[in-house]
């Protein structure tokens, strides 16, 4: 058993170890040690907390970690790294369950309740985290519902949406007041005051509704931002939980991932030309047409096919290549033959660079895991602000899988949902090839002007397939 000195020690190597792990994750070279400090930090934490003092029944603790590290552990190698985004959501919506049951026990639990100023003060740890909690935890539960495609990605726009939430926020903040210095059970004789639990759960009602209605509100295309959102949200209710149970670490480790993904949803609220404030109050101001159903982009003219050999004929005659991948490559797990394909154009003297996109395929960071995993180098990844302009002087663009990220309409058609979204311009350069298995939309359901352009040609089939086809002909 350790000493609470001893414990705190733990707690501040551990939350040091977080902070480190965040620091490297931030860079492609760095993100494996990141990683690796972050599971030391989590491993310290852990133990601490199990050989604390605070720790009264060994017994059900142990099967409560073997269940949940099974499961954790049955999910982790099964999920496929398409499925990633899902994944993610549905554990923030975990953390936000969390929080809602620890608000509960330990607002009942008697000798939780403290005095005067004390009381007022852990009753608003109590209520915020229950409420951040209960609309992390639904929130959440809609998002892995639209990634995972059981729910639409058009937005849910009822009328007076915005009034909606503002009546909810009315009413939360006023049960709030209501509820500082309740007793739990109603007809308590201690303050005269009892309906504490009733309010909570009110209150807990309304903020489930809330996290539904915001999640339902955002579209597709504008998922990214509510995922980094959800994301932030789960960090405060973990920080308050911290709070409510004086845990110094879960603190610490709820505001470094509150405040983390704040700022993810700021770049990419930047990367989307979305804004802040707008995407936390639930959907964006009325005047962004990604809140409607936006225009529609009738096809014009006919795509031109093209042929995995005519494909490498016109690579070999090029200097410059540029390749964009997309969710579907991650779909057809081509990441290794189109390392190969850099592999090869480079050896043949052709200069090959990467163009991502912030918000490709389904998750932050996404096509860098990828490009990383099949071990493309680092210097030939560029970010869109990096490699756009370049893109007039290249030969060819291979676009592998990608869909939104490189559609013109979101440049010049303000009614489309995805208006106003900073694309790669791959249409500039002299070729752009497409490979993907139909002419389907993307997750946002617009049509691509992209692929009806004089200069465009549609490499056909499984993306997998196709670069394996253009490698065979080089
Ligand atoms: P998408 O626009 O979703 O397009 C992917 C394309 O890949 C589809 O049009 C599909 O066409 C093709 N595809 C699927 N499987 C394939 C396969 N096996 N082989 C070849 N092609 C295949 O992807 P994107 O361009 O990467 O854009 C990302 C979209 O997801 C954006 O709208 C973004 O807002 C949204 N989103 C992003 C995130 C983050 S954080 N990155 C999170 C949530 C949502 P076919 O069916 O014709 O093959």
């Amino acid at each position: 058993m350790m000493n609470s000195g001893m414990v705190t020690a733990a707690y501040i190597i551990a939350a040091v170890l977080f902070i480190l792990s965040l620091a490297g994750l931030s860079k492609q070279e760095t993100a494996r040690r990141g990683n690796q400090a972050g599971i030391a930090g989590m491993a310290i934490a852990v133990l601490a907390t199990i050989i604390g003092d605070g720790v009264q029944s060994y017994g059900v603790l142990l099967v409560m970690v073997g269940i949940g590290g099974a499961i954790g552990a049955y999910l982790a190698r099964r999920v496929e790294m398409t499925e990633m985004p899902e994944l993610v959501a549905i554990l923030h919506s975990f953390v936000g369950l969390a929080a809602v049951l620890v608000g509960f026990a330990s607002y009942l639990t008697p000798e939780a309740h403290h005095v005067g100023t004390e009381r007022t003060i852990h009753d608003v740890e109590i209520y915020l985290g229950i409420l951040i909690g209960a609309l992390t935890f639904t929130g959440s539960v809609i998002a892995f519902g639209k990634l995972s495609g059981k729910v639409g990605s058009k937005p849910l726009i009822l009328p007076g949406r915005h009034m909606i939430n503002l009546g909810i926020g009315v009413v939360c903040l006023v049960l709030l007041f209501l509820f500082i210095g309740q007793a739990p059970e109603a007809g308590a004789v201690e303050t005269g005051k009892g309906w504490g639990t009733f309010i909570l759960v009110v209150m807990t009602l309304l903020a489930f509704a809330f996290g539904v209605h915001m999640v339902m509100a955002i579209g597709g295309a504008d998922m990214p931002v509510v995922i980094s959102m959800l994301n932030s949200y789960s960090g405060w209710a973990a920080a308050a939980t911290g709070f409510m149970l004086s845990n110094d670490l879960l603190i610490v480790v709820g505001a470094l991932v509150g405040s983390s993904g704040a700022i993810l949803s700021y770049i990419m609220c930047r990367a989307m030309n979305r804004k802040f404030f707008s995407v936390i109050m639930g959907g964006w101001g009325d005047a962004s047409p990604s809140s409607g159903d936006g225009g529609s982009d009738e096809p014009q003219g006919e795509a031109v096919a093209i042929t995995a050999d005519e494909v490498a004929a016109l690579c070999k005659d090029s200097e410059s290549v540029v390749i964009v991948p997309g969710y579907g490559m991650a779909v057809a797990h081509a990441q290794h033959p189109v390392s190969e394909l850099t592999t090869q154009l480079k050896k043949a003297g052709i200069n090959v660079r990467f163009a991502i996109h912030p918000v490709a395929g389904r998750m932050p960071g996404h096509m860098n895991v990828l490009l990383a995993e099949a071990n493309v180098p680092y210097d030939l990844v560029l970010e869109m602000d990096e490699i756009n302009e370049d893109l007039s002087d290249t030969d060819v663009v291979i676009v592998i899988g990608a869909n939104d990220i490189v559609n013109p309409s979101a440049l010049d058609n303000p009614n489309s949902p995805i208006a106003g979204m900073p694309v790669l311009e791959v249409w500039n350069a002299k070729t752009v090839i497409v490979s993907k298995r139909s002419m389907a939309t993307g997750y946002a359901g617009v049509e691509n002007p992209l692929f009806f352009k004089e200069n465009t040609r549609m490499l056909f089939g499984d993306a997998k397939e196709s670069v394996n086809g253009i490698l065979t002909n080089l």
